[in-house]
């Protein structure tokens, strides 16, 4: 035999046992799937099964109450608090567990699952969603900016407007997403993601009229307004996520270290000043359509579309913010010395 096929030989005969080696951990590894597949089913109908059984318990409890002796009382009030803690840790192995998507999600995507199984994917999802927030927006300022001082037709507001109906809806997906993980996200943030499709959808159909015209400019500045905000906004949101990464405080759903608090706060009070300013610029922008909409030549139904969508955005993000930071201080007050 050459010296050349021998050596073919030696070295397909390497590879064989490689390509073997390969196959066992391959099929080690869906051994291993489906084991976990099993498990998960099993879990997942223990807590069914837990929960069910703790209800007909509580009824139970409720019914042994009345009548019962103090002593006996005290126990059962200790065993409703026992199940309380214990309602707790199943929520949060559920959010370990594949669960059925919301109506939206089974909309969008079908049957998938999409619950990430780690803590450190569940996080770099959501640091990969501020990244896309931030990179969207960043794109988002520079063309608003470039249609506000240089470039003055129709059809590129048209494209910054699709951008921004394509970037909220995606968000809308992102968000659910990282709501079935875990995320305390509040519903009028994925909310005010909608109208703001809605609205950019209804600001692409405005024809180029005086009426348009009027307004463009004033639309163009708040976009460029409200990406500066989104930016200082991403900052904040990661700068939270990272600092609670560093921490490992993040169990799950709940934080609170003093380090990360008065980052949070130091924040909160920057950004605090600009959002109120962007939810009055909202209103502003309500208004000046409600007046536009009062001219003799109004005759486009996107005048009051825009400024009715503006008004409920106003009163949505301002109340919402209030009652954030009203949260805030109260879990801050309630504990003074963490501070
Ligand atoms: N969009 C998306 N997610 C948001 C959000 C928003 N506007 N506000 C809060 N969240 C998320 C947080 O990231 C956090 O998610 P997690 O559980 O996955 O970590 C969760 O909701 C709970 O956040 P919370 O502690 O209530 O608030 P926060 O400290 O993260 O942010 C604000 C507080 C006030 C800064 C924030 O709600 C905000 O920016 N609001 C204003 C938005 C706005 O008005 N935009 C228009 C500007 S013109």
């Amino acid at each position: 035999m050459p010296q050349g096929s021998a050596e073919v030989l030696e070295e397909w005969k390497c590879l064989k046992e490689e390509y073997q080696k390969l196959q066992e951990t391959h099929k080690l590894y869906l051994q291993k799937l489906d084991e976990v597949t099993k498990l998960q089913n099993n879990c997942s109908s223990s807590i069914s099964h837990q929960r069910k059984r703790q209800k007909d318990m509580s009824h139970l409890v409720k019914k042994c109450r009345k009548g019962s002796s103090e002593e006996d009382v005290k126990m059962l009030d200790e065993i409703k608090e026992k199940m309380m803690t214990q309602q707790n840790v199943f929520s949060e192995m559920e959010a370990f567990l594949p669960k059925k998507n919301g109506l939206y999600l089974s909309l969008v995507l079908g049957n998938v699952n999409v619950t990430l199984l780690t803590k450190q994917a569940k996080f770099a999802y959501k640091d990969e969603y501020e990244k896309f927030k931030l990179y969207l927006t960043v794109i988002m300022l520079l063309c608003s900016f470039t249609c506000y001082f240089f470039l003055n037709y129709r059809f590129l507001d048209a494209i910054l407007n699709f951008l921004l109906v394509w970037y909220y809806c995606t968000l809308t997906i992102r968000e659910s997403i990282l709501i079935t993980n875990g995320s305390r996200i509040k519903g009028w943030w994925v909310f005010h993601h909608y109208i703001s499709a809605f609205l950019s959808g209804v600001m692409l159909t405005w024809p180029d009229g005086k009426l348009y015209k009027i307004f463009r400019n004033q639309f163009l500045s708040y976009c460029l307004y409200q990406s500066f905000v989104q930016c200082l906004q991403c900052y904040y949101q990661s700068g939270c996520l990272y600092r609670l990464r560093a921490l490992g405080e993040r169990h799950n759903l709940d934080l609170t270290v003093e380090g990360f608090q008065s980052w949070m706060w130091k924040g909160l009070t920057f950004l605090l000043p600009f959002l109120f300013f962007g939810h009055f610029w909202q209103l502003f922008n309500a208004l000046t359509l409600f007046r536009m909409a009062q001219l003799p030549d109004f005759k486009e139904w996107q005048v009051m579309m825009c400024g009715s969508t503006f008004l409920v955005l106003f009163l949505g993000n301002f109340f919402t913010t209030v009652a954030v930071v009203r949260q805030k201080l109260k879990t801050r007050n309630q504990k003074p010395k963490s501070l």
